[in-house]
């Protein structure tokens, strides 16, 4: 691989992110990494690779010029864009019925996931038309197909993404752009910053979830970044526009 490839990643200070972070950094790739708030994850890589690491504070609902923010950095560093690999994600934490929810928030998770994703790929993809080359991968979830009680806006939006993936695999195919859609179940992530009603929440969501799971646990980051390594490298040669269900044989 040349020394100039860049993968640009979302959610860069989550809990997938970061570990694929990891693995890019020990594959020899630079990383253009967009970050909301928190940013601890993040530092601590900087510390190690500033010159290989740019980073981008946005607000995917808000913040609409993300284009310039990106041109920005490929103009002072040079790099190509080889992949996207796009895992921010907003939640509710205050898990309610559709007819319970306080508007401002249902909105504000469509807002960072379905804009945020149309916001991050308009972004990306003049640099990978202008290349003739590149590899997206989107984050979706298992709800995409078993929708999620008093969980209405994220699973919408993640079904939405699903289906942005289906959309720009037509579309973009002939610039030799592949775009597919990982939906996981239940990955163990660390919860500590959750409100305490939310962690509650998702621990018994995933301990019935893990019993209706063929394979008897959750989801690893290996089994999930394992998969869009796959995805976004080289032997991938002709799989664009579909969604893996990552479910531990759960459908
Ligand atoms: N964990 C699971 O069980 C699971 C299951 C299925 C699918 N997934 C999907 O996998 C992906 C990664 O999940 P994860 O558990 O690693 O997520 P995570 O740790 O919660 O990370 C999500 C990231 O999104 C960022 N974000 C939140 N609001 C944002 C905004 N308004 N603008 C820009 N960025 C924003 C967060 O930044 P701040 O912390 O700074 O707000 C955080 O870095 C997500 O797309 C998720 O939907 C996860």
């Amino acid at each position: 691989m040349k020394n100039n490839q860049a993968i640009v990643i979302t959610g860069a200070n989550g809990n997938l992110a970061s570990y694929f972070n990891h693995q890019a950094l020990d594959k020899g790739y630079n990383l253009i990494l967009f970050y909301h708030d928190n940013f601890d994850r993040i530092q601590l890589i900087i510390d190690q690779y500033a010159s290989r690491i740019r980073v981008i504070k946005t607000d995917f609902a808000r913040s609409r010029d993300l284009k310039s923010a990106l041109d920005q950095v490929i103009e002072e560093t040079g790099w190509q864009i080889s992949a996207l690999f796009h895992c921010s994600t907003a939640r509710a934490n205050d898990f309610q019925s559709l007819s319970d929810s306080d508007s401002d928030i249902w909105e504000n998770i469509v807002d960072v996931n379905l804009k945020g994703t149309f916001r991050i790929l308009q972004a990306v993809i003049p640099h990978f038309r202008k290349q003739n080359y590149g590899k997206i991968v989107l984050l979706g979830s298992n709800v995409t197909r078993i929708g999620l009680p008093r969980g209405s806006a994220y699973s919408a939006s993640k079904a939405a993404i699903a289906n942005i993936s289906r959309s720009l695999a037509a579309e973009e195919g002939k610039y030799n752009i592949f775009i597919n859609t990982i939906s996981p179940g239940p990955i163990k992530i660390d919860d500590s910053h959750f409100s305490e009603s939310y962690r509650k929440f998702r621990e018994e969501y995933y301990l019935e979830k893990v019993k209706e799971i063929p394979l008897k646990r959750s989801a690893s980051f290996e089994d999930v970044c394992g998969l869009a390594w796959f995805l976004i490298s080289e032997n991938n040669r002709y799989i664009t526009g579909e969604e893996f269900f990552v479910t531990g044989g759960k459908l």
